[in-house]
């Protein structure tokens, strides 16, 4: 896919149950996770269904041109900005996709919510993330713990999104 290629993003329904099973226990995405054990089947069902329904909750799938499911973005309300967590199929990764969804997504969330800032708590070996976060217009907020480990907080706010994400080329907004 190259990198011009725009996304398409989609909010996730249950249809996507198999894909975001698959992708939450891809071995990276756990190892960068705070909460790094496997889930299991049944956990990931009740857990979606309750996302799907909780109006305080986003759940993006980002498709290729060519419909095929690249990733996913989810957006949790927390205190006054959403918490944002991004994955990208490890088959598609280090083509520029996840910073595409980020800023994509993030600028859906903004056009949508009223909220003023999306904040992401990164391990601090997550360097991948780390990029990706700040070619979509993040910046460095600080640091914090998140499940007893140290983090990285990583915040767009709504004022620097706009021109932040129109140096990303290939963006279908
Ligand atoms: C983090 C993640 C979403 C990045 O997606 P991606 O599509 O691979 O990232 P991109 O191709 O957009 O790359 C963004 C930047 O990161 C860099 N990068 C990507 N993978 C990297 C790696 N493994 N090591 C170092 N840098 C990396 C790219 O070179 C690019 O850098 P640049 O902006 O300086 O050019 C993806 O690696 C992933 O799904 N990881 C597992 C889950 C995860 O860590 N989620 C984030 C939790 S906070």
């Amino acid at each position: 896919m190259s990198f011009m290629t725009p996304l398409r993003l989609r909010a996730a329904t249950v249809a996507d149950i198999q894909l975001l099973w698959e992708w939450v226990n891809d071995p990276v995405t756990r190892q960068m996770s705070f909460a790094s054990k496997t889930i299991p089947w049944a956990e990931h069902c009740s857990w979606l269904h309750a996302r799907l329904a909780d109006p305080t909750s986003l759940l993006f799938v980002a498709s290729t041109a060519a419909e095929i499911p690249v990733g996913q973005a989810r957006y949790d309300l927390q205190g006054d900005g959403f918490l944002i967590d991004v994955s990208v199929d490890p088959a598609h990764r280090r083509q520029g996709i996840g910073s595409r969804i980020i800023a994509q997504a993030s600028q859906e969330v903004f056009a949508r919510t009223s909220i003023c800032a999306i904040y992401a708590y990164i391990k601090p070996f997550n360097k991948a993330s780390l990029r990706a976060f700040r070619r979509a217009g993040f910046l460095e907020d600080g640091e914090d713990m998140v499940q007893g480990q140290q983090a990285r907080r990583l915040v767009l706010r709504r004022a620097e999104a706009s021109s932040s994400t129109d140096l990303l080329p290939g963006d279908s907004q």
